[in-house]
């Protein structure tokens, strides 16, 4: 167990809705020319972002999704990028874009890029509904970033902290009363 938090809202849902309909909006323009996008969820951080963005896109979608970790129950990064579930489909020659939840590190979407690269792809491009600049390890940026944010550790909108909080309908951050 860990000692007691309580989470000051930072974004709320309705800000959320309306920066993923923008968003949809560029990123249904730039694919404007696809046969079908394979939209790739990275679990388990993305499974609520993906589920409203697949909904905005104005293109033909395929869902696929991979599992990623690397925090675990920590508040710090491993480093050490774990697959626990590859792609059930192929990319090869396709046209993909992969969902995040968040950039911290950069660890793990860099580590899932060079891997989905490897594999060729037509296009490959990440969206990150958020992006933590000031932490970052190392070099990446996202091509679609929703909200940048100050270095807070940050829950809901399917991002946890041990495993909880994921279900809240906004980004709250952590807060350790003294
Ligand atoms: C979190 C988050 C991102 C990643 C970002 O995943 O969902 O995937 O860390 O951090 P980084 O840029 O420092 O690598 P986590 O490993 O906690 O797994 P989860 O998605 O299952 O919560
Ligand atoms: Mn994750
Ligand atoms: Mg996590």
């Amino acid at each position: 167990m860990s000692r007691p938090y309580v989470i000051d809202e930072m974004i709320s849902a309705k800000a959320i809705a309306a920066r993923i309909e923008e968003l949809a909006k560029e990123i249904s323009q730039e694919y404007a020319d696809t046969e079908q996008v394979v939209v790739i969820g990275l679990l388990r951080g993305s499974f609520v972002f993906i589920a409203d963005l697949a909904r905005e896109l104005d293109l033909p979608v395929e869902v696929d999704f991979m599992e990623v970790s690397s925090y675990g129950n920590e508040m710090v990064s491993s480093r050490e990028v774990r697959i626990l579930k590859d792609l059930r489909g192929q990319i090869e020659g396709r046209d993909v874009l992969v969902v995040e939840d968040i950039v911290d590190t950069g660890y793990t979407l860099s580590h899932v890029i060079s891997l989905l690269k490897s594999r060729k792809p037509k296009r490959l491009k990440t969206i990150a509904l958020l992006d933590k600049p000031s932490r970052r390890e190392v070099d990446f940026k996202a091509d679609y970033i929703g909200f940048e944010i100050p270095d807070e550790f940050v829950v809901g909108y399917g991002i946890d902290y041990a495993q909880r909080n994921r279900n809240l309908g906004y980004i709250g951050k952590v807060r350790f009363p003294e």
